[in-house]
């Protein structure tokens, strides 16, 4: 008996799905179709699936042509579905020409040509692209350009920076559209501008941006004064725009997850959540504030964002720069710290030790898919791993078009009130540093 199995998302059932089953049915005996969850599918970028999974497996099951209808839950699923349903044809739309050509160590791998004008993008009248533009002080990109080819419907088309020669190299190494150094025009055509210029001028740019209808991301923290962010936020309120701080660590999986364990009483009640950060290691090396600003992103995450105090311990060389600090904020039941080496390295980590146990997350826990706790009671480490693709980008990319699909200005993943007590902190650190 010669098995078969196919999969999609099925979303919109339309003549081109129909068509591929029938077809994949007739290439053998017994036909297995796979359908992909909602969180699988958001986690490769196909963010406005319309039909819930028991629609699309509904409508599949339709079509009389599948014997068994399974999920496909996770990227490597398919090595070991062909395994485990002893598959000998694997069939795919020819969109997906020489993707899965690694499976042919396993079975055969068939492309068959795609029904032609017919598309769930289509049906759902997805033909948008929305153009981003990058305001830069270098010509190194930190990963928009790639990360954004992971998310449907985005591509990044011109660079702005105040030196026209800086723009012009980063638009020929990234080979995008255009570049230039008057923001006005840069502007024009735009939908969503990502400002990763330097802290001095973010808020400035980020402004103009609002008020020229445009959706932003910003490098984190957009400016040092409270009030300033306020007044962006209402801006972007009123305009009915989306202005979201780059925080990956928000957007990640994993942290969300530890997050909602910790609050959830994995460890029992937190007494001390420790971020200890090398400025170096941070993204490449960034100033002390952007590094800092994790952190206490970190902690406002874990503890809230009513912290009672805030002390700075810095320790400066004979020069009078920064070499170390230690800053604590104290909370009502729990004291957070964070460690950062300027010029001195230390050992990145973040660590939450509560009342029944300890959770960690080794090595750069602002960019992680793993972290793994002890608990009391069980002799072994719980260990918790998560998909995690390129530097964790594409993660806040997607959920950027999910708000503007959703028509929400507010993100959901770090409240305005969030951003606005951060920025107050690094006020304080600012002040006693
Ligand atoms: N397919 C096809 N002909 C079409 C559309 C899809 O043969 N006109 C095939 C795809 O190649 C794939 C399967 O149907 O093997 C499931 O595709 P899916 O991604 O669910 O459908 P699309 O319409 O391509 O969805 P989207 O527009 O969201 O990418």
């Amino acid at each position: 008996m010669k098995r078969v199995i196919t999969y999609g998302t099925f979303d919109l059932f339309h003549q081109g799905h129909y068509n591929i089953i029938k077809r994949a049915r007739e290439l053998g005996d017994y036909l297995i179709v796979g359908v992909t969850s909602e969180s699988y599918d958001i986690e490769r970028g196909k963010l406005n699936v319309r039909d819930s999974l028991l629609k699309r497996i509904e409508n599949v099951r339709n079509t009389g042509f599948a014997d068994e209808i399974i999920i496909e839950e996770y990227q490597g699923q398919k090595v070991s579905d062909i395994i485990k349903y002893n598959i000998d044809v694997l069939v795919v739309g020819s969109d997906w020409r020489g993707k899965f050509d690694y499976l042919k160590n396993y079975c055969d791998v068939q492309y068959l040509e795609r029904t032609k004008n017919i598309s769930s993008t289509q049906l759902r009248g997805e033909g948008t692209i929305f153009n981003i533009g990058v305001v830069t002080d270098e010509a190194r990109d930190n990963g928009i350009v790639v990360e954004s080819k992971y998310v449907s419907g985005l591509h990044v088309e011109s660079v702005y920076s105040e030196d026209k020669e800086t723009a012009r190299l980063f638009c020929e190494k990234y080979e995008l559209d255009s570049y230039g150094n008057d923001f006005d025009s840069f502007l024009e055509g735009l939908n969503i501008v990502y400002i990763k210029s330097s802290l001095k001028k973010r808020a400035e740019y980020i402004e103009k941006a609002i008020e020229h209808g445009k959706y932003v991301i910003s490098d984190s923290p957009m400016t040092l004064h409270p009030d300033k962010l306020k007044e962006l936020f209402k801006k972007a309120v009123e305009h009915n725009v989306v202005l979201v701080e780059k925080i990956m660590l928000v957007y990640l999986r994993a942290f969300n997850q530890l997050v909602w364990l910790t609050h959830g009483d994995l460890v029992g009640n937190v007494v001390s959540v420790k971020c200890a950060i090398s400025q170096d290691d941070f993204e490449g090396g960034k100033s002390f504030n952007e590094t800092v600003a994790h952190a206490i992103c970190a902690i406002i995450k874990l503890l809230g964002k009513d912290c009672l105090e805030v002390n700075t311990n810095a320790v400066k060389g004979e020069d009078g720069h920064f070499v170390y600090d230690m800053i604590t904020m104290k909370y009502p039941q729990a004291l957070a710290t964070i460690e950062i080496g300027t010029t001195v390295d230390v050992e990145d980590e973040l660590v939450i030790i509560g009342s029944k146990g300890r959770i960690t997350v080794p090595n750069d826990w602002w960019n992680t898919g793993y972290f793994e706790a002890k608990v009391e009671g069980n002799e072994f480490l719980k260990r918790f791993s998560f998909n995690f693709e390129g530097n964790g980008f594409r993660y806040l990319l997607q959920e950027l078009m999910i708000m503007i699909s959703d028509q929400r200005t507010e993100c959901t993943r770090l409240f305005y009130e969030e951003s606005e007590a951060l920025v107050d902190i690094l006020k304080i650190i600012n002040q006693r540093g």
